[in-house]
């Protein structure tokens, strides 16, 4: 077999700055299991301290893309198979749909738009973000662009005190309907 067909396929994984970042490994546990190789690209936010990023390059075997490359740096990562934004941040998705590209990990998803690989995205906004009209035409946009979502979550706790699970692996059936 060729180095090229023994590839595994790529999946790009865009953390935001949501509190339930902290749980991330777990995304990338499952999408390892599934056979994908991961790379993830994480807003400038979300590297201070929403989670364990050397815990995070450890399990991927890559550094965390954040900032922008030099015009002399290669592209650290391969062309991505597919894309998954979790946690997705009110503020990300609405610069997103804006078409603004002033973080490495928004330029990213702005481009993909372009490649026609799967885009999935789990959003973590509370309902009073939520019901920002700006953040309702950003959704609308996106859905239009072919871009898939996940249930929505608030990040909230539910009557009971607990929090409800986030549906990490829900991203990757998305990617994978094909
Ligand atoms: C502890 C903490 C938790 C947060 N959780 C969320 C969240 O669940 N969803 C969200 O949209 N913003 C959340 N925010 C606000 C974002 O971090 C903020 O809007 C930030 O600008 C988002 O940047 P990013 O979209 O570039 O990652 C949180 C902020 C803090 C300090």
């Amino acid at each position: 077999m060729t180095e090229q067909a023994a590839r595994k396929p790529f999946l790009y994984i865009v953390v935001c700055a949501a509190g339930i970042a902290a749980d991330v490994s777990k995304l990338i546990t499952a999408a390892q299991e599934r056979d994908w190789e991961v790379g993830v690209i994480a807003t400038p936010v979300a590297m201070n301290g929403f989670f364990d990023t050397a815990a995070v390059e450890a399990q991927t075997g890559r550094p965390i893309r954040s900032a922008w490359r030099t015009p002399g740096e290669p592209r650290p990562f391969p062309a991505p198979d597919a894309v998954v934004v979790a946690p997705a941040t009110f503020n990300t998705v609405n610069k997103w749909a804006a078409g603004i590209a002033d973080t490495l990990a928004l330029g990213t998803l702005c481009e993909v738009a372009g490649l026609g690989v799967p885009v999935a995205v789990l959003p973590c906004v509370a309902d009073a973000l939520a019901s920002h009209p700006a953040y309702r035409d950003s959704l609308e946009r996106l859905r239009g662009m072919g871009v898939r979502f996940g249930q929505p979550y608030t990040g909230e706790p539910d009557e009971d005190g607990g929090r409800p699970e986030f549906g990490w692996e829900r991203a990757l059936d998305l990617v994978e309907r094909g």
